[in-house]
């Protein structure tokens, strides 16, 4: 029941290829179910990524927004992306997504909230005011921003960073790579903890197309490892009501 969502403030720092490393981690590392959700106002690209079909979609499920969401109906509107993660895709075409995600938003924050022992890694896209993902972004447990540690994506970082501590929204920062800056003053410029650091690794994302490696071997590379500690320092930040930890 926990919304984790994930965007960035600036070019394409590899927000929906961390979204998909994170909810493919999330079962094996916390023993609860993940599902994902594509939520990007600038349209969707999992599914020409995966190799899934167009529909359904953030479309179909729109179509239905008179009813509350509930898993059956969410689960009708994913499809299994590498065969094993519940993934409700978006539209390809950023001007529907728009129209179809502007108003379902408050619906599935809404209804995300209350799903049991499914927590939801959501792509949020580009962070800025009236993004048509807004509600989501301001209903969530935890938002990660994502940058490059570079001075164009550093502005940016900073003034976004201001506007999600003045409105509340818990909010940590993820860098890809760790130059030209450190990661470790990309935080502190942008007074935001610093969950981790993802290697800047064009086989990472490439990895990531074909799924989670089900074998140990696989399992011990340094790219699932990192997944699986961001997954857990991820888990200790959330509210224990919703994280399915114990409360303390
Ligand atoms: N850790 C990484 N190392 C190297 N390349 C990466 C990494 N993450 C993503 N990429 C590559 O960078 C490009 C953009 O990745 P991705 O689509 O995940 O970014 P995004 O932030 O979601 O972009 P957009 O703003 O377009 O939605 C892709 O070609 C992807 O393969
Ligand atoms: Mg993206």
């Amino acid at each position: 029941m926990s919304i984790i969502a994930v965007g960035s403030v600036k070019a394409s720092p590899g927000v929906t290829t961390l979204s998909v490393g994170l909810a493919m981690s999330w079962a094996p590392a916390t023993g609860r179910r993940a599902v994902l959700i594509e939520a990007d106002g600038d349209g969707g690209v999992l599914a020409a990524r995966f190799g899934l079909a167009s529909a359904p979609s953030l479309l179909e499920l729109s179509a239905t927004a008179r009813h509350e969401l509930t898993i059956d109906r969410l689960h009708a509107n994913c499809q299994m992306l590498a065969g094993q993660l519940p993934t409700l895709v978006a539209p390809g075409c950023g001007e529907t997504t728009t129209v179809v995600l502007t108003p379902l938003a408050g619906q599935l924050a809404e209804g995300l909230g209350q799903l049991g022992d499914t927590d939801a890694v959501v792509d949020v896209g580009r962070v800025r005011p009236r993004s048509p993902a807004g509600e989501l972004v301001k209903r969530c447990d935890l938002l990660l921003l994502v940058a490059r540690p570079r001075f164009d994506q550093l502005v940016p970082l900073v003034h976004q960073a201001r506007r999600m501590i003045a409105h509340d929204i818990p909010t940590v920062l993820v860098c890809v790579g760790d130059r030209p800056y450190s990661p470790t003053d990309m935080a502190k410029a942008s007074q935001l903890s610093l969950l981790g650091v993802t290697a800047y690794e064009p086989r990472m994302a490439q990895a990531l197309e074909r799924g989670l490696p089900g074998n140990q071997h696989h399992r011990r590379l340094l790219l699932w490892r990192t997944l699986t500690e961001l997954v857990r320092r991820i888990q200790f930040r959330l509210p224990a009501e919703t994280s399915g930890r114990e409360a303390a």
